[in-house]
This record gives C-alpha cells, structure tokens and sequence, in this order.
C-alpha cells in the first residue's frame, strides 16, 4: 500500500498512521542541502518540471475580471517582487506586511517575501488603524504592501511606527513600472528549516493579538495534510474559500496546495451564494474547502439555486474554523451527494491536526482523528491524560513539524500554551472509545464569528476608547448562522445615559458605538448587539467576568460568584 492509496483505506490508513515518521516524509520537499525554502517548493519547483506551464492560479473579482497564471508565472512574478524588496533594502528575518485584497499581487509577495528569506505578515483587508497600529506596531515591520484604496489608514498611523521604512503601493504607477521592469530571476534563500518564514496575529482572551510565528519547516505538514486530508491530486481545480489575512489562507490557498502543483482558484469578491455556485461550475471545482458560516448561509439560501448549476465535477468538501453542525453535513450529503469533512486546526498549529480523511467513515459532528505525525489528546488542566468520553483539554503532543515557534516578542505568552508535556489548544472537547474528538468550545473567552477569530480585550478597549464610554465588557453570542455574533455590555458616561429618552436616542447610541468599532477596529468585529448596563461584573481585583454576562444572556446559572465583587 503506497502512501498515496492510505486516504481511501482505512485499514491502510490506520497502520500508515501508527508507523509514520515524519522523517520519511521529508522527502516530499526539495531540499538545498539540509536547508530549504517554504516558496520555492510551494512554486519554482514544479516550474522546472512538466508544470512549468500547468495553471497555478485562476484569478477572478466581483466585477468580472479575470486573470490565470501558470506556475512559471507565479515563479516570476515572486521573484520580481524578491528583486523590488532587496532593492528596497529588505534583508532576512525583516518583517514585510500585506495589507492588501485578494489580488494576484497578495499571492506573488507573500512568496516574494519569504523567497528572499524576510518574514511575512498578512492584515486582513478590513482592519482599521488601532489593529493596524497593534500588529504593526508590535511586529516593528519595515515595509508594509498596500493599494491606494487601503493606504490612508495606515497614513493614519505612521507615526506612531518609527521601524516602519516604506509603504509600497502595488496598484501605484511607480509600482508598476518598476515590477515590469524587475528581473525574473532571482537567488532563492536557503533558510534553515526553523528560520522564520510568516506571523500571524491572533487573539487571545486578554491583552493585544500576538503575533504567532511560523517557521519554513511547516510546509512539510501543510504539504502533506494537503494530500492526506484535501486529497488533492494533479488532475484537480481546487478552490479554498479563505483570506490570506487568515491562517487557512496562507497554509491551504499558498503554500499546502502549490507545494502539491495543484490548480487553485482565488475568487477576490465576498460571499454571496448565487456567485459562489456559479464558480464551484464555471471552474469545475474539484476539491472545496470553505468554512461553517459560509456552508449554513448557502443552507438557508434559496434551495432551488443549487439546482441550476453543473457541481457534478465536485468530488471532496471540506470544512474548518468553527463547529461544523450536523445539519449542514445532512444537507451537504442532500444537495452534492457527499458529505463535508470537517478538519480541526489553529493559528498556533499551523496546519490541520485533526481530520475527517477521505476513508473514514465520519461520525456527524465529530472532528475526526489525528493526522499520522500528530499525537492528541483529552488533558485535564494539569496535563494528566483523561480516558474516553472525558471532557477536557484538546492537547497536541509538541514537536509536529508546522507548530509555531514563538510568540513574538513574547516568550511568556508563548511557554504559557505548554502544560507538562502538552500543547494546550484552548478548546475544550472529548474522545470517544473509537478515538475521535468531539469539540465542546473555547475554554477562554475567544470569539468566532463568522469563523474568525476575534479578542474580546480589543473590541472592548476599542470601545472604551469612545468618549461616551466608561467600560465595556465583551462576549460571543451564540448565533445560528454566525457561529456567534460579538454583543458588548456597555457603561455609559452619566451624560450620555441621561440622554437616552427613548428606544430611538437608545438605538442612535448603540450604532455610534458598533459603527466606531468598525471604523477604528475592524470591520469585522464589530458588536452587532450593544446593551447599555449600570455596572460590569468583575473580581476583587477588577477583572471583568465575561462568563457571568455570558450565563446571563443566555440565561443560564452564573455558577462560582465567591470570587467577584459584589454584583
Ligand atoms: C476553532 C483556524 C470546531 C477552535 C484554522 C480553534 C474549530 C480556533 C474547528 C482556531 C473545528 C477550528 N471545529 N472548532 N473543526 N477548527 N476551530 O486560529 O476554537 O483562526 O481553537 O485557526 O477555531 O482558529 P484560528
């Protein structure tokens, strides 16, 4: 039984699993002499071989337009963006920032940048300046990529970035020139496998994002996950829904798929349900993998729509970011005949853990299995393993290859995740007797909306950051569609909540404070719920309780309230 014959067999699967090293596997990668470089086996490997002229990228926008590029292509126009950074100045281990859509040029510099052995970070294209400024800030980036649509909010900050040394504009006149002019040849670093190749902010309960970073090494788990779990093969066109300014993006939409030579789509507009089936046909999409909000908003949609499309081409779905319920995998095997596989991974983890792979028989609603080269389990909070159907801590024993490496600048925060001998997710959940895991939640206070993952700690200084405000506290609410929607507890200055009247000066007030949020934060965490409340529930030593907002909204028993200040 051969590698690549396991995903379909389960028996083979099980034995593939419980003898796989990940050192035999290193053989998938090219190497340079013990070292090598995440990008150049995502991309210019396969454009010396009989890919060179295979599509890499079909390219797509809101409007229509429409680009393709081959994987000489993509290798060009990395390497061009390699020359302009050097040009620039950019040296290893620099931060280079994307602050950019989905555009092609998105794809060629996160390459670029890791090909020339600087770091690269990507921003969501729907942050404002306090989250720009936190991550910029942080990270001391000396370059930033941008349009001209997005560059003012970082305008807006720049001062306050002393390490920031350029802000190229990748839709300028100057830009363009100077990119067709760049060379398309270009050394590639050799990088030590643990050199650092991107950062990702993410968030916690408390205190800013932080930046989680992610060695060259982790293409080898993206790699091979991309075939064990997305069971990509050569002849597929596979469409990965995510944004690079997230970890699915950089992992499943860069660097897994490519480093496979598989034919991707990147469709650069938002979601809508009539335009995303349209290209599901249009491509003949083979493999899919997208995310639980966007599955349940294409489940409520019109059922009728789905019928009017060819998705016969379709052949493996799969899921990641939140919860996937079981509904939406009833529908799925309805409506294309073929379930979702749900995978479970992290920020942290860098690359999917725990799956549904293609021959397992998929209990409805549980994650799956860990991959081969993964060890996980159901810890209690000292890190002692519990037996099946335990609820407790989802551990990883540490040492796969695409772990994070370090918290930046922040070596605390990041031995913190460690308890004894286990990788600490922060998700709660089970192992059935047949070793799957089932997700229960977060054990903090982290949100997902719409399967991005939101700090309670940033929408509430946000908000406390509005004159009006004196504090705020801030939780997930659950939500049939979004997974859960954010709704924040406000106290009002005494002016302010003198002014309210009636439902109408009320409402005016909740919407100045979301809409500010959503201008000076991100235009995705905002509070789509406000409620003004005379006083937050907080402990002796002033920490707000979220649990106990949370119990209330939902009308739960608060539970332990021995340790808070009285209520
Ligand atoms: C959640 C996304 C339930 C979980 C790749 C985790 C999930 C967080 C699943 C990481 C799943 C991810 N079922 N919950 N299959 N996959 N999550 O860092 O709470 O954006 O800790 O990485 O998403 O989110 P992140």
């Amino acid at each position: 039984m051969k590698v690549d014959d396991a995903p379909h067999n389960l028996e083979a699967y099980d034995t593939f699993y419980r003898t796989f090293q990940w050192k035999s596997a290193q053989k998938e990668l090219d190497w340079f002499d013990g070292k090598l470089n995440a990008a150049y086996n995502a991309v210019d490997r396969h454009a010396h071989t009989w890919r060179k002229n295979k599509i890499a990228l079909y390219w797509e926008d809101e409007t229509g337009n429409e680009k393709k590029y081959t994987f000489e292509e993509l290798s060009f126009a990395s390497n061009k963006i390699g020359n302009i950074l050097k040009d620039f100045g950019v040296a290893r281990g620099d931060r280079v920032f994307l602050f950019l859509p989905r555009i092609p040029e998105l794809f060629f510099s996160f390459l670029g940048i890791l090909k020339i052995g600087a770091i690269a970070g990507t921003l969501f294209s729907a942050f404002q300046e306090q989250a720009l400024l936190d991550r910029l800030g942080n990270s001391e980036a000396a370059v930033v990529m941008t349009t001209k649509e997005l560059k003012p909010r970082i305008d807006k900050i720049r001062k306050k970035l002393p390490a920031l040394k350029h802000i190229i504009v990748v839709d300028a006149e100057s830009f363009i020139t100077s990119f067709a002019h760049a060379p398309e040849e270009l050394h590639i670093s050799h990088m030590d496998p643990d050199d650092y190749a991107f950062m990702l902010y993410t968030s916690g309960t408390t205190g800013k994002p932080k930046g989680v970073v992610h060695s060259h090494r982790a293409i080898l788990q993206q790699h091979m996950t991309a075939r064990w779990v997305l069971d990509l093969k050569d002849d597929d066109t596979y469409w990965c829904t995510a944004d690079p300014g997230w970890v699915t993006g950089i992992a499943y939409e860069i660097l897994g798929n490519w480093s496979l030579g598989i034919t991707s789509l990147v469709y650069a507009g938002r979601f809508d349900p009539a335009k995303w089936y349209e290209l599901l046909a249009k491509y003949r999409v083979t493999v899919w993998y997208t995310a639980p909000t966007a599955i349940r908003m294409l489940m409520a949609a019109d059922t009728e729509l789905v019928k009017k499309y060819d998705l016969s081409a379709l052949r493996h779905m799969c899921s990641v970011g939140e919860p996937l319920n079981p509904e939406a995998i009833r529908w799925a095997i309805k409506t294309f005949d073929k379930p979702f596989h749900d995978t479970w991974w992290q920020t942290e983890t860098g690359a999917i853990c725990i799956a549904n792979y293609p021959s397992m028989n998929i209990k409805i609603g549980s994650m799956g299995k860990p991959i081969p080269g993964v060890t996980a389990a159901i810890v209690d909070d000292s890190g002692t393993e519990l037996g099946p159907n335990q609820e407790g801590n989802i551990a990883l024993s540490p040492g796969w290859p695409s772990m994070m490496h370090t918290i930046w600048k922040r070596p605390h925060k990041y031995k913190s995740y460690f308890t004894r001998h286990w990788y600490i997710s922060g998700d709660r959940g089970m192992q059935d007797k047949d070793g799957y895991f089932w997700f229960i939640g977060r054990a903090d206070d982290v949100i997902k909306t719409s399967g991005e993952r939101v700090g309670p700690f940033e929408v509430e200084s946000a908000l406390v950051s509005h004159p009006w405000v004196i504090e705020a506290g801030v939780i997930g609410k659950p939500d049939p569609m979004r997974g859960e929607i954010i709704k924040a507890f406000v106290v009002l200055k005494n002016e302010q909540r003198k002014s309210i009247t009636d439902k109408k000066s009320e409402e005016a007030l909740k919407d100045e404070l979301s809409l500010y949020v959503k201008k000076h934060l991100a235009g995705h965490a905002y509070p789509r719920e406000v409620e003004f409340i005379d006083k937050l529930p907080k402990t002796r030593s002033g920490k707000i309780m979220r649990r106990i907002l949370k119990a209330k909204e939902m009308g739960l028993p608060v539970g332990d309230t021995s340790t808070l200040e009285e209520y």
